[in-house]
């Protein structure tokens, strides 16, 4: 069988075998209710607070400010629906972006059904937000701004710091929320370096587990709970915590900043190769997101190719032996363009041949050279196929 390649680490990543080394003790041994008082707990227990003292420490907060959830999406809804409740008397305006991940937008606009307003920020042709929008947006009766820290389609780092700046200085009772669940693993996720008052995390993204995340809660910041039952997670998040999965979350989390700078140079000269290579060997190809490589997500490339779909490059890819992606997993299988790529200002047709790579600490310089070796042909077969390849064109390739 041919080897494969994956390039879908945006989607999600193996799990690393020392994270699994961690959890193992914890599903087989130490499996006592963290909650109880008796001395089976009391292993679970330790694990649990080990766990959120690892991701405390590497946030830069308090054990305390950090929920256990079961991911990044319900980290988002949360940090979203919990502070618009919590917070309802002061105010009942939200700022959001067009470009976030569903589990913020759909969030957001179930909150408006609710009778909440939302206001979705514009974002220019590389996928940041328009910040002289955020500043008119943000007015008396916000209570919560929520921004991404990077983009799961195209890689762009949003400028955090200066929109918490904005924000804070227009409205300092405005919480801010942001979405730290492809950053996490790649970019520094200080909260105080960063301003904010929540930050989603899952595991998944990171080598460790699916079905574990993480939401950092600043002090004080209002949050009404959206799981109710036991007093867990300080009353925040009922349900008895998942404790090997949490355990591997703060492991793997713990790997990926003591690796950030090998991990970050890896994907570095990976990506960088794939953004030049592909470019000049598929003539009308654009590359996606930042230009500037500085502030785009350094495991990210993301191109539009004219005259073909997607999903059409990934199935074929796939026959290769390569895994990618034509933008967010969860919109893959459906033909509607990313709400992305069309934020950016990116037309229906063009938007519709995306192409998202997105490398992990275990590719090859080999693999990307294999990847480039075959993507030229299958773009150039299914242009020869496509009804929109101009004729002349079509000559010449046949
Ligand atoms: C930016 C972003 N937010 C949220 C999520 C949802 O995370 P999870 O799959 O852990 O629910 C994802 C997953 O793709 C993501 O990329």
């Amino acid at each position: 069988m041919r080897k494969r390649v994956y390039l879908d680490h945006a989607a999600t990543t193996p799990l690393d075998p020392r994270v699994l080394e961690a959890m193992l003790p914890y599903l087989r041994d130490f499996w006592g209710n963290p909650s109880s008082l008796y001395a089976e707990a009391q292993e679970a227990r330790k694990g649990l607070d080990g766990a959120r003292r690892t991701i405390a420490g590497i946030l830069g907060c308090r054990p305390q400010e950090v929920i256990f959830t079961s991911g990044g999406s319900e980290s988002d809804a949360l940090a979203l629906r919990g502070v618009a409740y919590a917070a309802r008397r002061r105010g009942n305006h939200i700022v959001t972006s067009a470009v976030e991940h569903h589990a913020v937008l759909h969030t957001a606009e179930r909150l408006e059904q609710e009778g909440f307003g939302v206001t979705y920020l514009p974002v220019d042709g590389e996928g940041f937000v328009d910040l002289a929008e955020l500043e008119r947006a943000v007015s008396e009766e916000t209570t919560l701004v929520s921004i991404m820290l990077a983009n799961n389609e195209v890689g762009t780092v949003e400028p955090i710091e200066e929109a918490v700046r904005i924000v804070k200085a227009k409205n300092p009772h405005a919480a801010f929320h942001t979405d730290a669940v492809q950053a996490v693993g790649a970019l520094d996720a200080g909260v105080d370096r960063l301003g904010v008052d929540l930050l989603s995390i899952g595991a998944h993204k990171f080598y460790g587990p699916k079905g574990a995340g993480a939401l950092y809660v600043r002090s004080r910041t209002p949050l009404q709970p959206q799981a109710l039952g036991g007093a867990q997670e300080k009353d925040r998040r009922a349900g008895t915590e998942n404790v090997p999965y949490i355990v591997g979350m703060a492991k793997a989390m713990a790997l990926a900043y003591e690796e950030l700078a090998a991990r970050n140079a890896h994907y570095r000269a990976l990506r960088d190769r794939l953004l030049d290579e592909i470019p000049a060997r598929v003539p009308y190809t654009h590359i996606t997101g930042p230009k500037d490589r500085d502030r785009r997500l350094s495991n990210n490339a993301s191109f539009c190719f004219e005259y073909i779909e997607g999903e059409a490059i990934l199935m074929a890819l796939d026959l290769q032996g390569v895994a990618a992606s034509s933008g967010s997993a969860c919109t893959s299988g459906s033909l509607e363009p990313s709400h992305v790529l069309t934020a950016m200002g990116i037309a229906t047709e063009l938007a519709r041949g995306s192409l998202r790579l997105s490398v992990g600490k275990d590719n090859t310089m080999e693999e990307i050279d294999y990847v480039l070796e075959v993507l030229p042909g299958i773009v150039s077969r299914l242009r020869s196929l496509s009804p929109t390849w101009p004729e002349r064109e079509r000559a010449t390739q046949v």
